[in-house]
């Protein structure tokens, strides 16, 4: 799915339970492919297209103009303007679509936990595959390249006459946890994967894939994790249970921690769903 995804130069939307990998999909990709950092844009219900693509910060650069102006004037100086470039913050959308020769990854996460035109107003950029900044697309002369700010740290980008366009569609991934059923129109753009809770054999490779190695196989370590995984899926045929929860337990074991005693079983592996 992923693969088809990236061919058809469409998104990924990726469904499944919480705690089944979802967010870390993204990163595997990125690491697999070797395409850099995660542009991580976590989604809440205030969240707003605007946040994804850029941020103007007017009053900073109203207040740095004054300054600059009291200072220079006091030296029979005439004030030079600030550069507007470096009051401009692209978001992690923005990012994605900057020009670059090797796509970028950037993770939409928990989409269904934003607005409700949120969906639909991706729809459009990731139609067009850019955005402008009226902030910067009225500049003239010399100043139609601005040097602004990305969402990667210490990152600057120059951006032309106020318009970010990508050269290679990112590698979007978008997560649900499937509190909110998107528009038909917004699916159809979508490739769709539902991730599976893993089952036993899957869940023992996880383990041993997250002790690495040298641990993992160890006589001792895959000992004491067996009987885990097996009070895992037990407690999960009667309720929701995240991989993270074993996770958690199986690091504990490996910690030293009696997980026996005083019920810290029944606290790291509790259900997620209904009444506690
Ligand atoms: N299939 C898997 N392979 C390896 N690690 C996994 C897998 N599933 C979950 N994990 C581990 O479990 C933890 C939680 O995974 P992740 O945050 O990606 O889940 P999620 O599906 O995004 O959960 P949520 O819906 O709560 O956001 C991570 O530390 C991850 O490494
Ligand atoms: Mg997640």
């Amino acid at each position: 799915m992923v693969s088809a995804a990236l061919m058809l130069r469409r998104p990924l939307l990726v469904t499944g339970q919480p705690g089944t990998g979802k967010s870390s999909l993204a990163h595997a990709i990125a690491h697999e492919l070797s395409l850099g950092r995660v542009l991580h844009w976590p989604v809440n219900s205030r969240t707003t297209l605007q946040d994804g693509l850029y941020h103007y910060d007017a009053i900073g650069r109203l207040r740095d103009a004054g300054l600059r102006r009291d200072q220079d004037g006091e030296q029979g100086l005439v004030p030079k303007e600030p550069d507007i470039g470096s009051y401009v913050r692209l978001g992690p959308l923005g990012t994605a679509l900057l020009p670059v020769t090797r796509p970028r990854v950037l993770l939409i996460d928990e989409l269904d936990k934003g607005d409700i035109d949120l969906p639909n107003d991706l729809l459009t950029i990731f139609e067009d595959g850019e955005f402008e900044i009226p902030e910067l697309a009225r500049l003239t002369g010399e100043q139609d390249r601005a040097r602004v700010v990305t969402a990667d740290p210490g990152g600057r980008a120059d951006v032309d006459r106020g318009r970010v366009r990508c050269s290679e569609f990112p590698v979007v991934v978008i997560t649900s946890n499937g509190e909110r059923d998107f528009p038909p129109a917004f699916l159809r753009r979508c490739v769709r994967l539902d991730l599976p809770e893993p089952d036993e054999e899957r869940l023992r490779a996880i383990v041993r894939a997250h002790l690495g190695d040298s641990d993992g196989s160890g006589a001792d370590g895959i000992e004491g994790i067996d009987e885990l995984v097996r009070a895992f899926l037990s407690r999960r045929a009667s309720g929701e249970l995240a991989t993270d929860q074993l996770l958690n337990a199986v690091f504990l074991r490996r910690g030293g921690v009696g997980l026996d005693a005083d019920g810290l079983l029944d606290a790291v592996l509790h259900r997620l769903g209904g009444t506690v």
